[in-house]
């Protein structure tokens, strides 16, 4: 009834023209959550910049007459060195939207790691992809409901549990709050402020009348839909209301780890949210199989370390400590260019959070897609144009093929879209 933005999917050449098209195609009120930067967007812009920062060093002359993407990962081989990052929420952007995705990760042989907090069935997203799933696990309901979820997980097929770290609270994500999106999806039949609810509900409708397609697709998908994936012992879901009090009050601690591994047995545990070779270590010596180095995509602490920062201060340390984990990282990464300079430190893949929530909010499986072939497409170039055939090539040469730049300041580089 109401068409994608098909052409303009087509056309887009960057992830950030992509970007473009799921702010005009899904209004303000549910698209903040998903820029959704803490505190003065500080961590959030400095993931960004961190990568285009980096200078690379071409060797000329070599042509490959062919060039592999794949990896291995978490005992997993990967088509391609990306996956999807775990996004709260994806089906306030799309019908089944946590589905679609893994659908589309599945098409171009690559991982989906599906968040606590999603809106589809697990086996509905397990069912729809043809790659390997993995389940992120926050402790919301205590630990009880995560090993119901455990158990699910294992049940629906999902090959590795990640285990987020740094959300002790959800972080301040200021643009966000001043929305007020509780007041935009509470009943103004009940509690308390009715009058103001309501006012702010009929305020939302000039960024709603431009936005039809999304609305009719968002009603006809069930609105509003509970934490489906996190279940009491009734088998009922979390509201959606509850998302920020369940989180403080289940944030993980180190003693969790050995609980988790228990429950969730022989395959691969990844630890995610990690900002130091430390943590890292301490992941590993508790039974962690990986990392994901991350800052959650500048959303929890504000000014934390640039996620790229982490990796290049960590990575070293861990191979002098001798660490057997495989590594991986998320924050910033826009462009295959960017996948190439996360390889260089020795990673085995990267995560993509935005740009895969930038795809799908522009057109579902369509601008999903679009966002996976753009990364691939980018990174196959970039490898060209480097000189390196294969993913063990730019682990080989390493920081080689990286130089200090002799360029001040940030004038030079690209405005910032997210
Ligand atoms: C809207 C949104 C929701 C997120 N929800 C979760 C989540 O539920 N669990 C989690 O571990 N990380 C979550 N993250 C963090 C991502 O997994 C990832 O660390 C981050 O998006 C990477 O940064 P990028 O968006 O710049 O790629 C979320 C990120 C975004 C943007």
């Amino acid at each position: 009834m109401f068409r994608i933005r098909e052409n303009e999917i087509a056309d887009a050449l960057t992830t950030a023209d992509l970007w473009q098209i799921m702010l005009k195609e899904v209004p303000p009120i549910a698209a903040e959550y998903f820029i959704g930067g803490a505190g003065s967007l500080n961590t959030l812009k400095s993931n960004v910049l961190a990568f285009q920062q980096v200078t690379l060093a071409p060797s000329g002359a070599i042509k490959h007459k062919k060039i592999e993407t794949k990896t291995k990962i978490f005992g997993q081989e990967l088509s391609v060195p990306f996956f999807t990052a775990p996004v709260g929420s994806l089906r306030t952007l799309w019908p089944m939207g946590d589905a679609v995705v893994s659908q589309v990760a599945g098409e171009f042989g690559t991982a989906t790691t599906l968040s606590t907090l999603s809106m589809t069935p697990m086996e509905k997203v397990a069912e729809a992809s043809s790659g390997p799933k993995w389940l992120q696990l926050y402790l919301c309901g205590g630990v009880e409901t995560a090993k119901r979820g455990i158990k699910r997980a294992k049940d629906a097929g999902f090959s590795a549990l990640v285990l987020t770290i740094d959300t002790a609270v959800s972080g301040d994500r200021i643009a966000h709050a001043r929305m007020k999106p509780m007041d935009a999806v509470s009943s103004i039949f009940s509690g308390p402020r009715k009058i103001a609810r309501a006012i702010h509900k009929v305020k939302l409708a000039p960024q709603m009348i431009p936005r039809t397609g999304w609305l009719w697709r968002h009603f006809n998908d069930g609105g509003m839909l509970p934490f489906v994936n996190v279940t009491n012992e009734r088998g009922e879901p979390m509201p959606y209301a509850g998302i920020g009090e369940q989180l403080a009050s289940s944030a993980v601690t180190w003693s969790d780890l050995p609980w988790v591994k228990e429950a969730w047995g022989d395959q691969p545990l990844i630890v995610k949210g990690v900002h130091c070779a430390e943590d890292a270590l301490k992941a590993e010596e508790l039974g962690a199989t990986g990392v994901i180095f991350s800052n959650h995509g500048g959303r929890q602490l504000g000014q934390a370390i640039p996620s790229l920062q982490i990796v290049a201060e960590a990575m070293p340390k861990l191979h002098a400590a001798g660490s057997k984990l495989d590594c991986a990282m998320d924050g910033g990464v826009r462009s295959g260019l960017d996948v190439l300079v996360g390889l260089s430190y020795g990673l085995k893949a990267v995560g993509l959070g935005r740009v895969v929530a930038g795809g799908l909010g522009a057109g579902g499986h369509m601008g999903t897609s679009r966002a996976f072939e753009l990364v691939k497409e980018d990174l196959i170039r970039s490898m060209e144009l480097l000189g390196v055939q294969n993913i063990s090539q730019i682990h080989n040469q390493g920081e080689k093929l990286r130089r200090e730049s002799m360029v001040l300041g940030t004038a030079h580089l690209p405005e910032f879209y997210f």
